[in-house]
């Protein structure tokens, strides 16, 4: 597995298992034991997904020695600010059965922001982060809000796909070598995408399949992926992507691809307000 380094000097595994929409009825102790037998090393989970303690479990159980695996977990809204998030944190590290989380970040920001990642940059120094970073911040939320952060955070965790690149974001962020770590990579599952045909010509060209010419292209461009796949095959293969090389040629005319829109805002909204998870 290629590992990404982080402006804080540590290393993330470039392709994680994401256990968003996993129910904690046995599902997500299932799907990251059959993860970490497939091979990943990165787990990202959050408070907000209700499965912390089986993420926690199943890695425990996988008998994997713990500084081999990456584990993110997230902060929500209902524990921002300086004291909040602290107890948030120690929740989650409860919740998890761990002694500290790799990455962990504030999942959406709301309320006191300020306070919150204060609260983040204490635990890092203790001990109990090792990284700290934000997520489902946009260019302008993140002028707004990082300019007031003593520590630059180590990632921001968005929606990224070919067809919605983050090129703007992109460019804000390596100012300060801040990693993007891409929700829904593969555009959600969506077919125009998968059935590209440019996409699909790669596929057939390298004996991959599209999921996995489109994971190589982010992951050759510099982001961190988090595909999402309950299909046995597909979440193997998902990280199956590191013997073989896009050319240059091959990754500019990927880069084409993009349309600069998303189709998640009204989830975003929806989420700020509470109404419905729609998104990581
Ligand atoms: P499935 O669970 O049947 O594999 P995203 O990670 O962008 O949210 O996309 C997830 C969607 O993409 C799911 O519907 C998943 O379906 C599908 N998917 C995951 N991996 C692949 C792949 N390698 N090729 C095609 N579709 C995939």
């Amino acid at each position: 597995m290629e590992m990404v380094t982080l402006n804080d000097g540590n290393k993330i595994p470039a392709v994680g298992f994401g256990v968003f929409l996993i129910p904690n009825d046995g599902a997500t102790y299932e799907a990251v034991t059959r993860a970490l037998k497939a091979g990943y090393r990165h787990i990202d989970t959050a408070a907000a997904y209700f499965n912390e303690a089986e993420v926690g479990k199943a890695v425990k159980d996988s008998g994997i020695p713990r500084e081999e695996i990456f584990i993110t977990s997230k902060l929500w809204l209902q524990d921002y600010g300086y004291e909040a998030a602290k107890k948030g944190l120690e929740t989650s590290l409860e919740k998890l059965g761990l002694d500290y989380v790799d990455l962990y970040l504030l999942h959406q920001p709301y309320g006191d922001v300020a306070g919150a990642w204060k609260a983040l940059e204490e635990a890092k120094a203790e001990g109990k982060i090792r990284s700290i970073g934000v997520s489902n911040m946009t260019p302008k939320i993140w002028k707004e809000f990082v300019p007031q952060f003593a520590t630059m955070p180590a990632v921001n965790q968005v929606e990224c796909n070919p067809f919605f690149q983050q090129k703007e974001l992109r460019a804000l962020l390596a100012e300060n070598d801040v990693k993007i770590e891409a929700y829904q990579p593969l555009g959600h599952g969506d077919e125009t995408l998968l059935s590209h045909p440019d996409i699909v010509k790669l596929a057939d060209k390298y004996g991959k399949n599209p999921g996995q010419i489109i994971l190589r292209f982010e992951v050759q461009d510099g982001l961190i992926v988090l595909p999402k796949s309950t299909n046995p095959q597909r979440i193997a293969g998902n990280i199956d992507i590191f013997d073989f090389e896009l050319s240059d040629g091959e990754m500019d005319s990927l880069r084409t691809l993009d349309t600069g829109k998303n189709g998640l805002v009204i989830g975003l909204v929806g989420i700020a307000l509470g109404a419905d998870a729609k998104h990581p």
